[in-house]
């Protein structure tokens, strides 16, 4: 079958690969119809995440159709549409039952890698390298499901593969770090980065009951997106001092709640920001904790910080003691999907949200190389990629 593979920094190539087999009784293989380019996966392309090896199969946004089941397998049958999360989850481990599924205990094969590294593994990810599992991705024309019965949801509406896709995801992802930001009625919530994260964040900020919603980026068509779909009033990163606009809009208060959908790329500014760069260049921090860094510090006092926003490992110069005395909660973590594809099914399918609203560009599966640039880059207007196999 045609696959995206990962070849090293920077080079993704579509390649030929073997077709997945079920080796499970609880597996299924899954015919791709749709799948998604994810900010995450440029934290692949860019060579950040470690242990990734040639020829690894991209990809953990996709849906598409059943089309072979294992013997265990008891709520999916071929000829099912369905979505897949990109967390891969027992349903039965003590995390699993706490609807902790990005934590499951089960699904990583190389826990002991991710183990050294973080004290505890978290669960599988689909094509997110080697010590979150070596799963083969959903950038391909077929993928096998571990855990059938746990994740994908079926759809039995005929809702275009364009508006669901989004909750084997982004829609998920944004709408659990708007719950974790804690947001009470009328509270003003600011969302750093606009990328397709964002824009579900800021969604999700006034469905739970924000009263404004601040958004922070400096690409000008995903800030557009930002206020013209988002409603949200929006800050230039570059062009502002983003501290001072946000204490200006607050009245010296700091917004109630902050969202970082950045994450480890964030581009910085001032000494600070080129230190992070050259020392993330030369692997001396894994990670450029600018946004994190700068949401502590402008959050209003006991304020609630929400992390979306990847980061892989360590970072320099996070300033704990602002993040103590102003008494600030902090939650963070891959999205717990599972949790959400019911309920976010049924707002799609009452018509509270079409997700669609973020793809700039749908293309075969055959472009994908060139769309990871486009998508990197933020090219010709690139908010989010769909691909078809
Ligand atoms: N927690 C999860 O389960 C989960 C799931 C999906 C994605 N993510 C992560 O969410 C983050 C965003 O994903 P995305 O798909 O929207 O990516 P993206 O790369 O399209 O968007 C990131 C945006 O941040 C902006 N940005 C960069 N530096 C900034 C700064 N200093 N201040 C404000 N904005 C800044 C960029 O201009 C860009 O628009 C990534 O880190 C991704 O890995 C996490
Ligand atoms: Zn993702
Ligand atoms: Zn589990």
């Amino acid at each position: 079958m045609r696959a995206l593979t990962w070849h090293g920094t920077e080079d993704v190539r579509v390649e030929e690969v073997p077709e997945p087999e079920l080796v499970n009784p609880h597996d299924a293989i899954i015919e791709i119809t749709a799948t998604a380019i994810c900010g995450s996966d440029l934290h692949l392309y860019d060579g950040y995440v470690p242990t990734m090896r040639e020829g690894d199969v991209l990809g953990h946004e996709p849906m598409g159709e059943v089309v072979g089941v294992g013997s265990g397998v008891e709520t999916l049958q071929e000829g099912d549409r369905v979505v897949v999360p990109f967390t891969i989850s027992c349903g039965s481990c003590w995390f699993c039952e706490e609807g902790l599924y990005s934590l499951c205990d089960n699904s990583n094969p190389n826990a002991e890698i991710a183990r050294e590294m973080m004290g505890q593994s978290p669960a599988g990810l689909f094509g997110y390298s080697h010590m979150l599992g070596g799963y083969a991705g959903g950038q391909a024309e077929y993928l096998r499901v571990p855990y059938a019965d746990v994740g994908p949801v079926k759809i039995e509406s005929d809702l275009p593969d364009e508006q669901v896709l989004f909750l084997s995801d982004i829609f998920p992802t944004g709408y659990m770090a708007a719950e974790n930001a804690e947001i009470e009625e009328d509270d003003t919530v600011a969302v750093w980065g606009c990328g397709p994260v964002g824009q579900f964040a800021i969604q999700s900020a006034w469905m739970l009951g924000a009263g404004r919603v601040i958004a922070i980026d400096r690409v000008p068509e995903r800030l557009q997106m930002a206020r013209e779909h988002g409603e949200a009033e929006t800050v230039h990163f570059e062009e502002d001092d983003v501290y001072d606009r946000l204490m200006g809009m607050t009245g010296g208060r700091g917004p109630d709640r902050c969202i970082d959908a950045v994450g480890t790329e964030a581009h910085g500014t001032g000494v600070m920001g080129v230190a992070d760069k050259v020392k993330q260049q030369a692997k001396l921090e894994a990670d450029r904790p600018h946004v994190l860094r700068q949401a502590i510090r402008c959050c209003r006092k006991g304020g609630t910080l929400s992390v979306p926003g990847v980061y892989l490992g360590h970072a320099d110069n996070v300033p704990v003691g602002p993040l103590m005395n102003k008494a600030l909660t902090v939650k963070t973590g891959q999205t717990h999907v599972q949790r959400y594809l019911d309920p976010l099914l049924q707002r799609i399918e009452d018509g509270d949200i079409d997700p669609s609203f973020v793809i700039t560009h749908q293309e075969p599966l055959e472009k994908g190389p060139e769309m990871y640039e486009t998508f990197r880059d933020k090219e010709d207007g690139c908010i989010k990629v769909v691909l078809t196999p």
